[in-house]
């Protein structure tokens, strides 16, 4: 698969710097054309001289070319390249990148890449589990790009644990695995609810929700490197979108049902997982409701249930996925939502299940067909569990 692709590997200051050497002879081998990247202080674990040797191409650090007067222009570098592997990538180079911080080569030319990028994180035991570094893990993630997971093991500091960068060998072949053409959803329209929705009952205050869209935004990314045409509905969420996905924002659940349904006729697949709230306060306040002397009670009326009404209309040829959160008699409600429905298939999440469910970067589902089918999937991060969800509707409409 790596046959004549253009590989531009940036490698960051890590001790695990000089396994991107290996790396390097690994993609020459598979027929690649390779450039590196280094930012000033990869210097320090590996040089330039044995990675130019290696790769057969001048290795870039600075803008400016001090032999020629010229510059290295970060914006040739980044339309050069079919992919962008980022390995070892540190947490400071990862924490500007998703920040957006551009102050290195490697930095602008990974703010230039319209490519897909790769990343493979290596750092210190406690470095890795800090909350920050997986939260920016969770970021590039939710931009589109692609984690090369950090295996266990002794890492250079005598520690034993997680942090230490994915042995070169599997770097490759988890790339060549995502650099199969995959066109699985090619010339279909997918439509993709995610996030909450918000309620007002005044201008300030809000029923809501703890979702955070992850599971939503991870469908889309993986709908449409599958090639499919994805729209996705979703309701107040933190996430950045990548510009592969149609994003159509709104904040309530009347607003939810209305864009849904204006997608809905037109699109093949349906996967609503949003936590679209089942009421909404009866009246909406203009004004800030002010404090009294005596308790307030809050009158409530039903929204409209996007998916059952999609179920109720659905076309031959559509198909339609709802999420099922439960915290009791899990199956069992979740079979009476694919039924009453009328669902082609339900995610399963139950809150029992650790790492589960609402605003965790990890997701335990069970998918649930029509047919009866089941699917009791492991703890995964959100990413894989998108892909198994495409996986399985893939199957079943080919
Ligand atoms: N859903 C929807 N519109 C609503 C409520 C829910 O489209 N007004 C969808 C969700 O996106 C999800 C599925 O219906 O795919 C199930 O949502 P859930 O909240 O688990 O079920 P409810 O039918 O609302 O039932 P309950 O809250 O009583 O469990």
């Amino acid at each position: 698969m790596l046959h004549n692709k253009k590989v531009l590997l940036g490698v960051t200051a890590s001790i695990a710097a000089y396994k991107a050497t290996y790396l390097v002879r690994l993609f020459i081998k598979a027929g690649a054309e390779v450039r590196v990247i280094l930012t000033e202080s990869a210097k320090d674990f590996v040089t330039p001289l044995t990675l130019s040797t290696l790769s057969k191409n001048p290795v870039y650090s600075e803008y400016f070319n001090g032999k020629t007067g010229g510059w290295n222009s970060h914006v040739e570098l980044a339309e050069w390249a079919d992919i962008f592997v980022i390995a070892p990538l540190s947490a400071n180079t990862m924490a500007k990148m998703v920040q957006g911080i551009c102050d290195n080569l490697l930095l602008a030319t990974y703010l230039s890449a319209r490519c897909p990028v790769f990343f493979a994180p290596a750092m210190d035991l406690e470095m890795y589990q800090k909350p920050i570094v997986q939260e920016n893990i969770e970021s590039l993630q939710m931009m589109g790009h692609i984690l090369i997971p950090a295996g266990s093991g002794e890492l250079a500091s005598g520690l034993e644990g997680e942090g230490r960068m994915e042995e070169p060998e599997n770097i490759i072949k988890q790339i060549e695995q995502y650099s199969i053409p995959d066109n699985s959803l090619k010339g279909k329209k997918i439509l993709i609810s995610a996030g909450p929705t918000r309620e007002y009952l005044d201008p300030v205050r809000y029923i809501s929700n703890h979702s955070s869209g992850k599971m939503g935004v991870s469908l889309a990314i993986e709908a449409s490197r599958r090639g499919g045409e994805v729209t996705l509905v979703h309701g107040p969420i933190k996430l950045k979108t990548p510009p592969s996905v149609k994003a159509h924002p709104v904040v309530s659940a009347d607003e939810m049902f209305e864009a849904c349904m204006k997608y809905f006729p037109e699109s093949d697949v349906i996967v609503m997982s949003a936590a679209v709230a089942d009421y909404k306060p009866a009246q909406l306040a203009v004004s800030k409701i002010k404090k009294s002397d005596s308790d307030f009670s809050l009158a409530l009326v039903k929204n409209r249930d996007i998916l059952k009404t999609m179920g109720e209309s659905k076309k031959e040829g559509q198909y339609l996925v709802g999420f099922a959160l439960e915290t009791e008699n899990e199956r069992e409600n979740a079979n009476k939502k694919l039924v009453s429905k009328k669902l082609d298939m339900i995610v399963l999440n139950s809150l029992k299940d650790e790492g589960a469910g609402f605003d965790h970067s990890t997701n335990k589902v069970t998918l649930i067909k029509r047919s009866g089918a089941m699917l009791e999937l492991p703890l995964k991060s959100k990413s894989e569990v998108a892909r198994d969800i495409l996986n399985d509707i893939c199957r079943t409409l080919i």
